[in-house]
C-alpha cells in the first residue's frame, strides 16, 4: 500500500491515437495525474488538450523529456519509435510505460533492460491481453488449481492489416507477437527459453519487398524455462482471410479453457471425467473491476472520450481490450508508488518481444530452434506478483 501522503505520479501521454483512451484513466487514478500530452500535429493536440483540460501540450518529444515536473511517460507512438523513445526517456530519468511491442530489435530491448537495471526506474510494456478479463479469469482458474496440471497452452493473433499506412505493409507477423506470446508466458509466470517457427504461404511481392518477409502466417512453438509445458503461437497480418482473431487456450489435466475474441461468445470450459454432453460448457467471465481503485473501476466496461471525433464511444471490446486499460494504468502507477516491479517488467517485456523477433529469424532459417538470450530471463523478483493477486490498495 502506498504512503497516504504520496505525491501523484505526473504522467505525460505521448501519441494520442490509441493513447488518448488512457488520458481519463491517468487523470482519475488516485495516485496519478496526466500532467502533459504530446503528439505531432498542433490541431489534434489542442483538441484533445481542451477536451480533457490539459494545459501542458508538447509537439516535440524532447520537450517532454526536458520537463522536470514529469515523472513518467506513457508511449503510444508508431512501433518503430517504441524502442528509441523508451531509451531516451529512461536516459532522461523518466519511468516508462510503452504500448506493444517493446522494440523492433534485440539491441534496443537489451539497452532498455540495462538502463532499467542501472537506474532503478520502472519500465512496463502495456500488453493488453494479460490484463483482459478473459485472461484474469483463466489465470484465477489456473492459480486456484481448478485446471489441474497445465499441459499445453496456445494463442493466436490474426489481423488483416492490408491498407494500413507507414511501417505496417509487409511487417513480419512475429514482429508484433506479444498479444499471443504474452498470455502463454504470463499464465504460470514463465520465460520463453527457445523458439522454433515455420513460415507458411506467401504474401504479395510488393509486401514482401518492405521487410524481406514472405510469409502469410507464422506459427511458432516456444519451450518454457523451468517447465515441461510447450506453447504454440500463431500470427497473420496480410493476405489471409481472417479480419480479427485473438484466442487463448489452456489445456489442463482437470479442466481446459478455450477462448477466442468473437463478439458475444463466452469461453468454453471443458471438464474431464464427466459424461460426454457435460464436458464442454460456456462460462460467463466476471469483470475484475473490484481489483481497481474505485475512481477507475468504470473504465473496465465503459468507453472513454474519443477526441478524434468528439464522441463518447462504447467500445466493442468492453472498455477497451477486455477491460484491460485501467488495470494497465493501475499496475504501472502502483509499481512506481510502492517501489515494486510492474508486470511485465523490462526483462519480461524483452522476453515476450524477443520471442517474436527470434521466431521470425527461425522461420527465415527454416524452423531452426533459436535460444532466447539470458538477459531476458526474469528470475524471482517482486515482479512475480500476479495480476490476480492485486488488491485495490496496491
Ligand atoms: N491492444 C493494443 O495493445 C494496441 C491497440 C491499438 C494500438 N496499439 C499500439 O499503439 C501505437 C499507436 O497506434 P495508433 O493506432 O494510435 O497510431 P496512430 O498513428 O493513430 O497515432 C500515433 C500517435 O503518435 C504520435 N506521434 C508519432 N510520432 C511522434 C513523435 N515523434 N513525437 C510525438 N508524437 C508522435 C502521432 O502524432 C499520433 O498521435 C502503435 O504502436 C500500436 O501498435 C496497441
Amino acid at each position: 500500500m502506498p504512503p497516504a501522503t504520496i505525491r501523484p505520479v505526473a504522467i505525460a501521454v505521448v501519441g494520442l491515437g490509441f493513447g488518448a483512451e488512457f488520458i481519463p484513466i491517468h487523470q482519475q487514478h488516485p495516485h496519478a495525474r496526466c500532467l502533459a500530452i504530446c503528439q505531432r500535429s498542433r490541431e489534434k493536440l489542442d483538441q484533445i488538450g481542451t477536451a480533457y483540460g490539459i494545459e501542458r501540450r508538447y509537439q516535440n518529444y524532447a520537450d517532454v523529456l526536458n520537463d522536470p515536473d514529469i515523472d513518467a511517460v506513457h508511449i503510444n507512438t508508431p512501433i518503430p519509435d517504441h524502442g528509441p523513445m523508451s531509451i531516451r526517456a529512461l536516459r532522461a530519468g523518466k519511468h516508462v510505460m510503452c504500448t506493444v511491442p517493446m522494440a523492433t530489435s534485440l539491441e534496443e530491448c537489451k539497452t532498455i533492460v540495462d538502463l532499467v537495471e542501472q537506474t532503478g526506474l520502472r519500465y512496463m510494456m502495456a500488453e493488453t491481453v494479460v490484463y483482459s478479463r478473459e485472461f484474469l479469469f483463466v489465470k484465477h482458474l489456473a492459480d486456484s488449481g481448478s485446471l489441474g496440471k497445465i499441459q499445453f497452452v496456445q494463442a493466436s493473433h490474426q489481423q488483416d492489416m492490408d491498407g494500413w499506412p507507414d511501417y505496417w505493409p509487409g511487417l513480419p507477423p512475429m514482429h508484433y507477437a506479444t498479444h499471443c506470446v504474452g498470455p502463454c508466458l504470463a499464465l504460470e509466470r514463465k520465460d520463453a527459453l527457445e523458439v522454433s517457427c515455420f513460415g507458411s504461404g506467401r504474401i504479395r511481392d510488393d509486401l514482401v519487398a518492405a521487410y524481406g518477409s514472405p510469409f502469410a502466417i507464422e506459427s511458432a512453438h516456444l519451450k518454457l524455462r523451468d517447465s515441461d509445458v510447450v506453447a504454440r503461437v500463431i500470427r497473420s497480418l496480410f493476405d489471409t482471410a481472417r479480419q480479427y482473431r485473438e484466442s487463448f487456450d489452456v489445456y489442463g489435466s482437470k479442466q481446459s479453457f478455450e477462448w477466442q475474441a468473437v463478439d458475444g461468445e463466452e469461453p468454453i470450459l471443458h471438464t474431464a471425467k464427466l459424461s460426454e454432453s457435460q464436458i464442454p460448457k460456456r462460462v460467463p467471465v466476471p469483470d475484475y473491476a473490484h481489483l481497481l481503485p474505485e475512481p477507475i473501476q468504470r473504465f473496465t466496461t465503459h468507453g472513454v472520450y474519443d477526441a478524434g471525433d468528439h464522441q463518447h464511444l462504447s467500445f466493442t471490446q468492453g472498455g477497451g481490450h477486455g477491460g484491460s486499460h485501467p488495470h494497465l494504468v493501475h499496475e504501472f502507477v502502483s509499481a512506481i508508488v510502492t517501489g515494486r516491479m510492474p508486470y511485465p517488467n523490462a526483462r519480461q517485456s524483452a522476453n515476450w518481444t524477443c520471442a517474436g523477433l527470434l521466431a521470425h529469424e527461425s522461420a527465415l532459417a527454416g524452423g531452426m530452434s533459436v535460444p532466447l538470450p539470458e538477459w531476458t530471463f526474469s528470475g524471482k523478483t517482486p515482479a512475480d506478483k500476479t495480476p490476480s493477486d492485486k488488491t485495490p490498495s496496491d
